[in-house]
């Protein structure tokens, strides 16, 4: 199954134009696609409280019960979001906080002398747009993203990030986007 996780607050925005084309290609491609868009759930942020270091869940009870198996079952998990203040938005970071539940579920089961299957098979790959040109736009975002990944135990095996992309669809008149998200999503799928 591919999960694709859409992180911008703004419907039909440059960023689910991005993710659409690039799950029509995972689709076209032959596979499943479950889509999350976090501008719908009710997430709240972590405490920080370490319940989940001993008990491997969360203490709060939130749409997060949805998005956990997701996170959990994909093979492929691709994460969409508009640059804001140089990194993702605040609703898809209160996502990717409360992945450390996961993380600290799979640390425990480690250190009990669990088996942990290491599914090398599963990938992520992240989508990216701003308004502006600076050279370390998405520097931040492609790190936050990069341990989130880490922390639900997938492979970051690439990302798109496009610039000076601003008001609702202008991803649509940059004239390479739309075609590179399609074909990055047949190969996220097809490619081991
Ligand atoms: C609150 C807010 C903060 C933003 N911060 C930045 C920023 O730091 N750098 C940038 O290049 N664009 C920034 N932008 C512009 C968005 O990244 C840009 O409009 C993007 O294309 C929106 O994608 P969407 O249509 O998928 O929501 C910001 C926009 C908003 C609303």
């Amino acid at each position: 199954m591919v999960l694709g996780i859409y992180g911008s607050p703004r419907k039909a925005g440059n960023t689910d134009l991005m993710l659409d084309a690039f799950l029509e290609g995972a689709q076209a491609a032959g596979g499943e696609i479950n889509k999350l868009y976090v501008r719908e759930l009710e997430i709240r942020g972590c405490l920080g409280c370490g319940h989940c270091d001993k008990a491997g869940e969360c203490i709060q009870k939130d749409d997060m019960q949805i998005v956990y198996p997701l996170l959990e079952r994909a093979q492929r998990i691709v994460v969409a979001s508009p640059i804001y203040f140089y990194g993702i938005t605040a609703q898809l970071k209160l996502l990717v906080d409360r992945a450390q539940a996961l993380y600290m579920k799979r640390e425990l089961a480690r250190k009990g002398g669990e088996v942990v299957s290491e599914r090398p098979k599963r990938k992520g790959f992240l989508l990216l747009a701003g308004a502006t040109r600076g050279k370390r736009l998405f520097e931040c975002s492609m790190l936050t993203v990069k341990y989130f990944f880490d922390a639900v135990g997938v492979h970051p095996s690439g990302e798109l990030c496009f610039r000076e992309i601003e008001e609702r669809g202008a991803i649509l008149r940059h004239p390479k986007a739309i075609e590179a998200c399609l074909q990055a999503g047949r190969d996220f799928f097809t490619n081991p």
